[in-house]
C-alpha cells in the first residue's frame, strides 16, 4: 500500500438499503437535489419546456437528453472555488420513445423510422453533445444553476462546427461532400464519459457513433473492413432519411469523423471543439488524465464494447501551468498505445506507431491518419487484450494508481461457435459468463505513467457474493446492501477515495435484482474491496457522470435514461400527439403530462461538510 494509505482510506456513512423504486434515494444524513432537467432553460430568451411543442429551436436552448459525465470547472479560472462554477454535462443519445408523446403506436413495443420526420431528427441532433451551465451554491447549502449565465452553452449535433487535429485532419478518409477538406465536422455523438484537464478543459468521449448511421456499404468498399469493426452502420435513429450524411451508402467517410475524444474550452463560449485523432477511433468512454513528473500528459481510455481494448496516450509535449494557450495543443501529438495484460501480472503498453511493427500499407496502414482512423484493428494486430468492456479508467490523485472499470461481457462462452476465439477467458478476464464485471488496477513503476511496462492485479469481481455461481470477490466485510454489479463510472475525491456508479442495463433484474447507484469502495488496507451503498437511482436509470467539487462537499451525479432500461412501457401511449405512457416512473416531475427526464443531481450532506466521513 502506497505512503499514508493506512487501513483503508475509510468511508464513514450510514450505508443505505438496496431497493428499486420510482424515485432516488441517499444515504441518511445527506440531500440529493435535482439541480438540472431535460428541457430546463439555458439563456434568457429560452422557452419553458413543453414536451408537446419540441422544436429544434426551443431544444438548442434548453439541456441536452440523456446527461451522463459531468466535470465542475470552479469560477473564477483558475481558482479553487467550491460553491461557484461551470457545470460540463454531456448528452449520451435520445430515445425518441420517451421525447415524444405517442411516438409508439398502441399495441406495438416499438416505433417505425418512418413516423420520425425532420423535424424531430433536429430535435434529436439538437438534444446531443454537451452542454455547459453556470451553477452555485447558495448560502442554505443547495445548488441552483444560473439561467442566462454569461458561459451557458449548448454544444449539439445539429450545427455545432468542430475542428480535427492531429494526424487524421485533412485525412482522405475523412472527407465528405459537405467538408471536401477533411477538417469540420458538425457535432459529436453519443458523449459518454469524459475527462478534464489541469489547464481547463474538459475531454468528451464519443462512444456508440454506430448507431447514428444507416444504409448499406458495398461489401468490397474499401471502408467495410473498418466500418465492421466499428458495427458501423447500426441505424438506431432515423436521421440518415433526412440528412445524407449519416447514410454509409451516400458519405461512406463522414462515420470517420466520429468516434474520437473532444476536448472543449468552458471558459470561452465562442470557442470551437476540437475531435482530438492523436487520442484514437473507437467506442471511448471516458478521458482519466494526469500529468507525469516529467510534465508529459497521459490519459487512459476505455474502448466499451465486448472484447475491446484498453489504451493510453502519451503527450509529446509537456504542461506549463503558466501556458494555458501552449498547453491547448498537447494533446495533438504523442504516443497512442495499447495494453496487453500477461498472466503473470505484467502490463505491456505496444504503441501504435505507423510503419511499426504489423502497422505497414500490407496491412492497411498507409499512414499515422490510417493508424488512428482504425485504432482497433491494429490494436488487435499488436496482440492487445480482448476485455469485458472498458468502461471508465480513471486515476487515484493520491496513489496515482489506475483503475480500469470493465462493466460485463456474457460472450466469453466457449458453445457459442462465432465468438470463437473470443470466446476464451484470459487473466485480466478470467470469467467466461461475466454478467457482473471487474476492476482491475494498473500499477505504474515508481509511479512512472509512461512506461512501456506496468503490473497489474483484479480488485475485484462484481457480483452477489452470497451467490457463489457469480465467483464474486468481495471483502467479507461488505453488506449485502454492498456489493454491486456492472462498474460503468467512478470518480475519486481528492482524499484519494474511489466511488463506483453502475449500469446494469436492461439485465439489471437478473444481475443484482436492484437499482443502479453509487458505491464506496475501499482500495487499501484490510478493509480493500469493501463496498457500500451511498445513493441509487430510480428505477430503468443508470448513474452516471459522479464528479466531486474541489472542497468534496458535493458530488454531482447524473441519472440517465430514467423509466427506460427493462422497464418501459411505451406501448401505452395515445396516439401521435397524444399523451406520455407511464413507463415505472415519471421521475424527477411526477406529473401526469410529463415523460420521465435525465437530470443531474447534487448530492450534499445536510448541514454541510465533507461526504463520507
Ligand atoms: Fe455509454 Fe460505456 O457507456
Ligand atoms: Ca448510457
Ligand atoms: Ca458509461
Ligand atoms: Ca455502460
Amino acid at each position: 500500500a502506497p505512503a499514508g494509505a493506512g487501513d483503508g482510506f475509510g468511508f464513514a456513512f450510514k450505508e443505505l438499503k438496496r431497493g428499486v423504486d420510482r424515485t432516488h434515494h441517499v444515504a441518511d444524513g445527506y440531500d440529493a437535489d435535482v439541480l438540472i432537467r431535460w428541457g430546463d432553460p439555458l439563456f434568457d430568451d429560452s422557452p419553458d419546456f413543453d414536451p408537446y411543442k419540441q422544436t429544434a429551436d426551443s431544444q438548442l436552448k434548453q439541456f441536452g437528453y440523456n446527461c451522463d459525465y459531468t466535470a465542475f470547472f470552479p469560477l473564477p479560472q483558475g481558482s479553487d472555488k467550491a460553491d461557484h462554477g461551470l457545470l460540463w454535462v454531456n448528452h449520451e443519445y435520445t430515445q425518441a420513445e420517451m421525447m415524444f408523446p405517442g411516438l409508439v403506436p398502441e399495441g406495438q413495443d416499438r416505433y417505425d423510422h418512418a413516423h420520425i420526420t425532420r423535424e424531430m431528427a433536429e430535435v434529436e441532433m439538437a438534444a446531443h453533445s454537451g452542454s455547459i451551465v453556470e451553477v452555485k451554491r447558495g448560502t442554505d447549502g443547495k445548488w441552483t444553476y444560473v439561467k442566462g449565465g454569461r458561459f451557458n452553452r449548448r454544444i449539439n449535433a445539429l450545427n455545432t462546427r468542430m475542428t480535427l487535429t492531429g494526424p487524421a485532419a485533412g485525412h482522405r478518409r475523412v472527407k465528405t461532400s459537405d467538408d471536401p477538406d477533411g477538417r469540420t465536422v458538425i457535432g459529436m455523438l453519443n458523449n459518454c464519459a469524459g475527462g478534464f484537464t489541469p489547464w481547463g478543459t474538459v475531454l468528451s468521449g464519443e462512444e456508440n457513433i454506430d448507431g447514428y448511421f444507416m444504409g448499406t456499404i458495398d461489401q468490397n468498399h474499401p471502408e467495410q473492413r473498418n466500418h465492421d469493426r466499428m458495427t458501423v452502420p447500426s441505424a438506431w435513429t432515423a436521421w440518415g432519411r433526412h440528412f445524407d450524411r449519416f447514410d454509409v451508402n451516400k458519405e461512406p467517410m463522414e462515420a470517420n469523423r466520429y468516434g474520437w475524444i473532444v476536448e472543449i474550452d468552458p471558459y470561452d463560449p465562442s470557442s470551437t471543439p476540437r475531435k482530438l485523432t492523436a487520442l484514437g477511433r473507437f467506442k471511448h468512454e471516458g478521458a482519466g488524465v494526469t500529468v507525469n513528473k516529467d510534465g508529459r500528459v497521459v490519459v487512459y481510455m476505455g474502448d466499451d464494447q465486448r472484447f475491446e481494448h484498453v489504451y493510453r496516450f502519451v503527450s509529446k509535449g509537456r504542461y506549463n501551468p503558466d501556458d494555458r494557450k501552449a498547453n491547448m495543443t498537447l494533446l495533438d501529438e504523442g504516443t497512442l498505445s495499447v495494453a496487453r495484460y500477461d498472466a503473470d501480472g505484467t502490463l505491456t503498453w505496444l504503441p501504435l506507431i505507423h510503419g511499426q511493427g504489423p502497422l505497414t500499407a500490407a496491412n492497411g496502414f498507409n499512414d499515422q491518419g490510417d493508424v488512428v482512423i482504425c485504432a482497433r484493428i491494429a490494436a488487435t494486430l499488436l496482440g492487445a487484450t480482448r476485455m469485458d468492456r472498458p468502461e471508465d479508467v480513471e486515476v487515484n490523485p493520491v496513489t496515482g494508481i489506475v483503475y480500469v472499470m470493465l462493466t460485463n461481457n456474457d460472450d466469453r462462452l466457449p458453445d457459442l461457435p462465432h465468438h470463437s476465439p473470443l470466446s476464451t477467458v484470459n487473466a485480466a478476464n478470467p470469467r467466461p459468463a461475466n454478467s457482473w464485471g471487474h476492476i482491475v488496477e494498473m500499477l505504474p513503476p515508481d509511479g512512472d505513467h509512461t512506461a512501456d511496462s506496468f503490473k497489474w492485479e483484479i480488485l475485484v469481481k462484481a457480483g452477489n457474493p452470497a451467490d457463489p455461481a457469480t465467483g464474486a470477490t468481495f471483502n467479507k466485510a461488505t453488506t449485502e446492501d454492498g456489493w454491486f454489479s456492472c462498474p460503468d463510472n467512478c470518480a475519486f475525491d481528492h482524499r484519494g477515495r474511489l466511488w463506483i456508479g453502475t449500469d446494469q442495463g436492461t439485465k439489471w433484474q437478473r444481475t443484482s435484482g436492484y437499482a443502479d447507484g453509487v458505491w464506496a469502495l475501499e482500495t487499501q488496507g484490510s478493509l480493500r474491496g469493501t463496498a457500500r451503498l451511498f445513493f441509487r437511482v430510480p428505477v430503468g436509470a443508470e448513474l452516471t457522470g459522479p464528479t466531486f467539487t474541489p472542497d468534496d462537499q458535493t458530488l454531482f451525479v447524473a441519472v440517465q435514461h430514467p423509466g427506460s432500461d427493462g422497464v418501459g412501457d411505451y406501448t401505452k401511449s395515445g396516439a401521435r400527439g397524444g399523451s406520455f405512457a407511464d413507463p415505472g416512473t415519471r421521475w424527477p416531475d411526477f406529473k401526469e403530462d410529463m415523460p420521465p427526464r435525465p437530470s443531474v443531481v447534487a448530492i450534499t450532506r445536510k448541514g454541510g461538510g465533507v461526504l463520507g466521513v
